[in-house]
């Protein structure tokens, strides 16, 4: 609310950073663990005495180069760029709170830069022990690179200490911090063997070549089992609420976990085939370990990022920019009043649906596409009416953990609600007539977020009226996603009339 949101309705800021970010976290990635790869190569090499090895490490050298230091940097340019626009409320957040942790990346990535190009233009020219000095501060400060960044990545997810003192070590010595630099560093080491095999897969075959594929794939092996035990340290220092989010809360992270299983699976399986039998490593075989690398780097990037919802900053800011302390505030006084870039201040009947819809840009599409293909707000809202919908806002963070509490008066809940399902879902926006309250309304109201009608044939077949009416009073025990229905027992009792009639009847 204190900054403008670059508003592409269809497209969604995620989406763009979600686009760029897998691209870069790739990169950057392949650049750490590329760097131990070369070393490790090339001390091969030299062990075997072999020449033709040493040709293809200085190959490899060469495209390294070009791929990390062009494409990473623009990539790592463009993120910066991509996320200060999208959500430039968090950016500068972390930018006030760790000036210092980035200006320390960007002289260890100075200093990657000069060892990488001395490392390759020296190649062969220098004495090897000097050589592989300069390919080992080349890898240890990219490392560092990956060690700082990884800090205060981290720290949005688990700002840990910081949360009392406010201090910068507490922040950047965050209970993450160690569990993801070590997954990551593993994750890197895997880039690099995933990236051997798929280049190797282009050569000729030679003596060379083979020791260098099955050498490639320990590395695809290894590192994919030493990702596991970190992976389960980094979920177990989580909080409670993230932890239920990634244990199954949220449904997006489970089909992630299940792209994360079998990616690695994948992996692990074709890279010991491709290490008894070198020959197989052709071209497809290479590209589907490869995707298997980049979908194991994807869904763990994705499960991070959804793990802290709803906020950016978790516990400081909301994904939309809003902090968490001053919800209560807005709630109070209106969001329209505080926020800096909006048009209205004050809700009339004739402003209604384009405040709701200013409501929703600086709230709501920081998540939510409208008629993209990402969690389209027309699709999750299309089984809702107005009333409901104006209900639904007022208590969507008790509802729905992963989504921020609705940060403005009860008004501008309703202009919301009406901008959607009035203006979106062209539905009807009338404020109920009574307050006497039919089976109907009240399923609307309290159900029709998560339920369809029809759902209820199923959901409740054969159930008795006496049943019925008792899961009302425990919805929550039911099944932890239902939030309890706190309606009057007066309702409950019209409600499961209701139900019993959508369902078929009493059986
Ligand atoms: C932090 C991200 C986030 C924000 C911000 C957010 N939502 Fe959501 N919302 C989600 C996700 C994720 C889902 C879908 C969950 C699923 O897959 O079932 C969802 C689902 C919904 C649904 C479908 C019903 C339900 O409970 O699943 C509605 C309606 C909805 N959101 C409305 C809103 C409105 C209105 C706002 C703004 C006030 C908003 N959301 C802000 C993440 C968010
Ligand atoms: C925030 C989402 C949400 C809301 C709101 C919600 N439910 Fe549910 N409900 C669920 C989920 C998830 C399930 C699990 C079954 C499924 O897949 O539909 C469920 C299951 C049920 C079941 C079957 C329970 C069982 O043990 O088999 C009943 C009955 C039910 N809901 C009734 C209701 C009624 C009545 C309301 C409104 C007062 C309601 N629900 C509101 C999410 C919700």
């Amino acid at each position: 609310m204190n900054y403008p949101v670059w508003f592409l309705p269809a497209i969604g800021g995620g989406t763009l950073i979600a686009f760029i970010a897998i691209v870069h976290v790739f990169v950057s990635h392949f650049a750490v663990g590329g760097g131990a790869f070369l070393i490790a190569l090339e001390k091969k090499a030299y062990k075997e005495e072999n020449k033709e090895m040493l040709e293809i490490v200085k190959r490899f050298a060469r495209f390294f180069i070009l791929l990390t230091m062009v494409f990473g940097s623009i990539t790592g340019v463009g993120i910066w760029f991509i996320t200060a626009l999208v959500n430039p409320g968090g950016i500068s957040f972390l930018i006030h709170n760790f000036v210092f942790g980035w200006a320390a990346e960007w002289v260890f990535f100075v200093l990657e830069i000069i060892a990488a190009f001395v490392y390759y233009y020296t190649f062969g020219k220098m004495d090897r022990k000097t050589h592989l000095k300069v390919g080992w501060i080349y890898f240890i400060s990219a490392w560092m690179s990956l060690f700082l960044i990884t800090g205060i990545i981290d720290f949005m997810l688990t700002p840990g200490k910081w949360l009392e003192s406010h201090t910068f070590w507490t922040g950047f010595f965050n209970p993450s911090l160690f569990p993801s630099v070590f997954f990551r560093t593993f994750m890197s080491f895997l880039m690099a063997g995933v990236f051997g095999l798929f280049v190797l897969s282009f050569y000729e075959k030679s003596a060379a070549k083979e020791k260098f594929v099955k050498y490639s794939s320990l590395w695809v092996i290894i590192s994919i089992i030493l990702m596991i035990p970190f992976a389960l340290w980094y979920v177990s220092v989580l909080p409670v609420e993230a932890k239920s989010l990634v244990m199954g809360k949220s449904p997006t992270i489970v089909i992630t976990k299940q792209v994360l299983t079998y990616s690695s699976i994948a992996g692990i399986l074709l890279g010991a085939i491709v290490y008894l039998k070198p020959d197989f490593n052709k071209f497809f075989v290479s590209l589907i370990i490869f995707l298997a690398g980049f979908l194991i780097i994807g869904s763990f990037e994705w499960t991070r990022e959804a793990a802290r919802r709803p906020y950016v900053i978790n516990k400081v800011m909301y994904s939309n920019m809003i902090f968490e302390n001053e919800v209560e505030s807005l709630k109070s006084e209106g969001f329209l009043k505080k926020a800096k870039w909006v048009s209205i201040r004050n809700i009339t009947d004739e402003n209604k649906i384009q405040a709701g819809k200013e409501i929703f840009i600086h709230q709501c599409y920081a998540c939510h596409t409208i008629g993209g293909f990402n969690n389209d707000i027309k699709e999750r809202a299309k089984s809702m009416s107005y009333t409901a919908l104006a209900r639904y806002i007022e208590k969507i963070h008790k509802v729905r953990y992963f989504m921020p509490p609705f940060a403005g008066t009860k008004e501008e809940a309703k202009a919301l609600a009406a901008f959607i399902a009035g203006d979106l879902l062209g539905k009807e926006v009338k404020e109920p007539e009574s307050q006497k309250l039919d089976g109907k309304t009240i399923f609307e109201n309290n159900c029709s977020s998560c339920h369809e009608v029809e759902d209820f044939e199923d959901l409740i077949s054969g159930w008795s009226k006496e049943k019925v009416r008792k899961a009302l009073d425990m919805l929550d025990k039911l099944n932890e996603e239902m939030p309890p229905f706190e309606g009057t027992p007066k309702e409950k009792d019209t409600l499961t009339e209701y139900l019993l009639k959508i369902s078929g009847g009493e059986k």
